[in-house]
């Protein structure tokens, strides 16, 4: 995904970590023009990310990201565009309360880390990139695939969590949210409650 400025400036790293603040990096800090940027990139990956999933509306954008404690994990290809460099995609997690149903069919409250959103270029999906994207956000916040919640995942992610994390035994539940089979073995992973 390219765009009319310059990518390199923008995001000095190959993986980007944005929250709130829109700051990519020290020099977009006290920028507007930057951060104006910096808001062009993300609404323009929500747009497609929602395009690719068929959703009516994006769950991804800068002023969505302003708004919400999440964390969002952007991917560029610097030498790309002429060395201007492009996006390749982004991964947005964050903290969610939910009331999960256990293999018993017990009610559970947890509050573990979600996948909310997650997209790769069209044009360079199924070369790895989601997955070196997703093994940066797992060291990062140091959990496994398997304590995590996904909010509404596509066919093509399932495909991607059973191909490379083996989680292919979700648990049913009652809400968008897929957990998978080992969810419920790590009482402290996502601070699990039996509700009445
Ligand atoms: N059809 C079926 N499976 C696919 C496809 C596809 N078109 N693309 C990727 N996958 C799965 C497969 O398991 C594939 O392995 P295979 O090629 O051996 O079949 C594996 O992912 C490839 O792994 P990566 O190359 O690391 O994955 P990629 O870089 O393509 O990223 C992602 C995966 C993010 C799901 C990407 O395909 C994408 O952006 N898809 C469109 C948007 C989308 O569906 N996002 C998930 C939304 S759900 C949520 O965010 C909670």
């Amino acid at each position: 995904m390219e765009f009319s400025f310059d990518i390199n400036q923008l995001f000095p790293e190959r993986i980007s970590i944005l929250d709130q603040t829109l700051e990519a990096g020290r020099k977009t800090a006290g920028r507007p023009d930057l951060q104006e940027n910096v808001a062009t990139v993300l609404d323009e990956l929500g747009r497609a990310s929602a395009k690719a999933q068929q959703l009516t509306a994006p769950i991804t954008s800068a002023s969505k990201l302003q708004l919400q404690k999440h964390q969002l994990y952007l991917m560029k290809d610097g030498e790309a565009n002429g060395g201007r460099g492009a996006v390749v995609g982004f991964l947005k997690v964050g903290y969610k309360k939910l009331f999960l149903l256990d293999r018993q069919g017990a009610h559970v409250e947890a509050e573990p880390l979600c996948i909310l959103d997650f997209y790769i270029a069209e044009n360079r999906q199924r070369h790895g990139y989601g997955l070196e994207l997703f093994n940066f956000m797992l060291q990062h916040k140091h959990v496994e695939p398997a304590l995590m919640a996904f909010d509404r995942p596509s066919p093509k992610f399932l495909s991607f969590l059973a191909k490379h994390y083996n989680l292919t035994q979700s648990i049913p539940q009652v809400n968008n949210f897929v957990v998978f089979e080992g969810f419920f073995f790590d009482k402290s992973a996502g601070q699990l409650r039996k509700t009445p």
